[in-house]
């Protein structure tokens, strides 16, 4: 199972997340890193039900019958855990919120499961202005949720590109990727 493991929120196909993860994960790919990246938008993800069983047995497993139970095995092995998505409504997109919530059935006997691991985010938003965009709301979001698992490493990069393939334009962002690409296999 890969060490890095990449999580891209978009649907399109060839967009910027989708341009940036592969960036990425070449990178990662160059220095012999066992690398996957994971498109959330192919994948069967349902809401959390709050059902609550997975607090009750904690076996790290959700009732639910899904692509997450293929998913939590990964997350559990990855060294590093890479989560890159575009702004959709001033937040993460619908795909990342319900992988999000999904990560509650890792509350397992010793704590939260993911606890310790290395953590960064990649967000890419049609507007100029982070905070116009919303970018800051996710941002947020995502920092509380690096806390929450005690990330040794809670690094955020995010920039501006609106149409599919823009990001290529946008040097800063471009730059921002292979350094945190560097950082994590130099770091983590
Ligand atoms: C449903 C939807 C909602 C969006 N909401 C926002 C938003 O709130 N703020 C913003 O700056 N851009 C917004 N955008 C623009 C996307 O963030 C932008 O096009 C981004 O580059 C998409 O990344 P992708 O190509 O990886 O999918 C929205 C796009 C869509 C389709």
């Amino acid at each position: 199972m890969a060490q890095m493991l990449i999580i891209n929120g978009s649907p399109r196909i060839k967009g910027n997340t989708a341009i940036l993860c592969k960036n990425l994960d070449e990178i990662f790919k160059k220095e012999d890193v066992e690398s996957e990246i994971i498109v959330l938008n192919k994948l069967k993800i349902n809401p959390c039900r709050a059902c609550d069983s997975c607090i009750r047995t904690g076996d790290l497993k959700c009732v639910q019958k899904d692509d997450m139970n293929s998913l939590f095995p990964k997350l559990l092995n990855a060294r590093v855990i890479i989560l890159a998505c575009p702004i959709y409504w001033f937040t993460v997109s619908g795909q990342m919120k319900l992988f999000l919530d999904r990560l509650y059935a890792l509350h397992g006997k010793e704590g939260f499961a993911l606890k310790n691991k290395t953590m960064a985010a990649i967000l890419v938003y049609g507007d100029v202005d982070e905070m116009k965009s919303g970018a800051i709301n996710a941002i947020r979001t995502l920092q509380d949720c690096f806390s929450y698992c005690s990330a040794k490493y809670k690094k955020i990069i995010h920039g501006s590109a609106n149409n599919p393939g823009d990001v290529i334009k946008n040097i800063k962002l471009m730059e921002d990727v292979k350094k945190l690409g560097k950082d994590l296999i130099e770091k983590y």
